[in-house]
């Protein structure tokens, strides 16, 4: 492919990119920072896709930014290039994204996991925010999505002992959707992206957009906008379609329009 740290495929409406670095366990530096984020637009931007799988290798999801490129800079160097801050176009992708997780999800990696909508977990996952170990802080958001997903006493805990955890301690916290056997992880992902794929596009994105109101502001700011978002659904042909075929007792057929 026309990638060097990605392989970008399809299937049906499900686009899948999966992290290829096995060599430094999928160590996210620039050039992969940029594919990802590229693929994951242009996949947004195709009418002809309704979810998107991000995976890695079996021992690793991604082990965390990659410390040989980021061990040279200094203050200047990444705040000059504000640094990680691509990773953000990834947080503004309207299409539902499922992080298929195997092994390693540290550091970074972690943080990518959980900028992703749904997280599928092989039970060989671990995950942690070990940047403390390293004389650093996490930058890709995860001390922001960390403690909203599972809270301040655990947020803490991990993010200033730097330890791992494994699977099931993320399952209890709530940091993931579902834990399977390591075997079914993408199958289970791409299944979950095909069913989320299979609904109203519209319907999906804002529901998204709705749940990620939740995360980013108060509880009263989010229920307004999940109202006003509510009622953008019944300007589409999908919401009559959908009511239409509940009450008809049949399948709907949704155009995404
Ligand atoms: C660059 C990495 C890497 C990383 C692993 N490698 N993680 N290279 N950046 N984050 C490389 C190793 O150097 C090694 O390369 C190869 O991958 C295999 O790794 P090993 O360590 O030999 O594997 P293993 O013994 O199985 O240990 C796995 C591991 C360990 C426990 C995951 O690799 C590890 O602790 N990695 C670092 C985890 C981490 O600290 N992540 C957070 C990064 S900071 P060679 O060439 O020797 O074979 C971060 C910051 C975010 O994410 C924002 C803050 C600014």
């Amino acid at each position: 492919s026309e990638h060097e740290t990605i392989i970008v495929e399809r299937d049906g409406r499900v686009g899948i990119i999966t992290l290829n670095r096995p060599k430094a366990l999928n160590a996210l530096n620039t050039t992969l920072m940029t594919e990802v984020v590229g693929a994951a637009v242009d996949f947004d931007n195709d009418p002809d896709i309704g979810a998107i799988v991000i995976t890695g290798s079996e021992k690793a999801f991604a082990a965390g930014a990659d410390i040989k490129e980021m061990s040279g800079k200094d203050y200047s160097d990444v705040v000059g290039e504000q640094f990680f801050s691509a990773w953000d176009g990834l947080s503004r992708v309207r299409t539902p994204v499922v992080a298929a997780v195997n092994g390693y999800a540290l550091g970074g990696g972690c943080e990518l996991a959980m900028i992703c909508d749904v997280i599928i977990a092989g039970d060989n996952a671990v995950f942690g925010q070990p940047e403390i170990n390293l004389g650093v802080i996490p930058g890709i958001g995860g001390s922001q999505r960390l403690t909203r997903a599972v809270g301040k006493a655990k947020a803490m805990d991990l993010i200033l002992t730097g330890r791992n955890m494994k699977v099931d301690e993320a399952d209890k916290l709530g940091l993931v959707s579902r834990v399977v056997p390591k075997e079914n992880c993408l199958t289970t992902a791409k299944e979950v992206a095909g069913t989320i794929a299979s609904k109203s596009f519209i319907a999906a994105s804002l529901a998204k957009e709705a749940v990620n109101r939740a995360f980013e502001s108060g509880l009263g700011e989010g229920i307004r906008a999940e109202r006003s978002l509510f009622y953008s659904t019944f300007a589409t042909d999908d919401q009559t379609e959908g009511m239409a075929a509940f009450v008809e007792k049949r399948e709907p057929k949704f155009s995404h329009r």
